[in-house]
């Protein structure tokens, strides 16, 4: 009897170091959460064609003798725009949206655009979205894939849609909703 308790033991023992030493790897193999988050927020465009004081979106460059727009084929734009939370630009900032598109349908209608939300607030300080698509810039609701991320959003993916709610001619001053539905870790 004692030798089978003591036989016993030694079996525990020797089954826990094969059970540790088998299953620790197993239990590193990461397993994460996927989070969802969404965000909603504001940004303000200002267009112009040339360089002007407080316009945030210029046309660069286009083909040589030919009219430079946000509305014709080839007419490479850069910005720089304000992202806030809400729709006043005093309202409190997110961060900027900041990249190149181009239109890139002959007719001029759809614009291709890659550009990165790099966020300031406190929440997401220092972090980016990566953004591109194609898009019908004048079909309403713009949907762009979000194709990655850094910082909080390493792994990123998921959509981004850009509404435009209100415009103001003299100053070519568009004011858009971003809605952001994002899954990561
Ligand atoms: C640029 O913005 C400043 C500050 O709001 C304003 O005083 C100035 O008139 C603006 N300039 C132009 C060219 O719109
Ligand atoms: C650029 O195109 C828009 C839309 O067609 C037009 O309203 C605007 O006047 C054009 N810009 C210039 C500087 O002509
Ligand atoms: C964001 O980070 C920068 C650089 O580290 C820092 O200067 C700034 O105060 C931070 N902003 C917020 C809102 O935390
Ligand atoms: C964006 O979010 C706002 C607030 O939740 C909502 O009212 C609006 O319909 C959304 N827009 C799109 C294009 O999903």
């Amino acid at each position: 009897m004692a030798i089978n308790i003591k036989f016993s033991l030694v079996l525990l023992v020797v089954v826990g170091i094969f059970m540790a030493m088998f299953s620790i790897p197993v239990a590193k193999a990461d397993v994460y959460e996927v989070k969802e988050t969404k965000i909603s927020a504001y940004f303000h465009d200002y267009f112009s064609v040339q360089y002007t004081p407080n316009a945030t979106d210029f046309a660069v460059v286009g083909f040589p003798g030919k009219y430079w727009n946000f509305t014709k084929f080839g007419t490479l734009c850069v910005f720089n725009d304000l992202v806030t939370e809400g729709p006043e630009p005093t309202s409190a900032t997110v961060g900027r949206l900041q990249g190149i598109y181009v239109p890139t349908s002959f007719n001029g209608n759809y614009l291709s655009m890659f550009c990165s939300l790099v966020f300031t607030n406190e929440a997401y300080n220092g972090s980016t979205l990566q953004i591109q698509g194609t898009v019908d810039q004048f079909g309403g609701v713009m949907e762009y894939s979000v194709t990655s991320g850094t910082g909080k959003f390493r792994y990123t993916n998921g959509y981004f849609t850009m509404e435009p709610i209100s415009f103001y001619e003299p100053t070519s001053y568009m004011l858009l909703r971003i809605n952001v539905t994002l899954k990561h870790f």
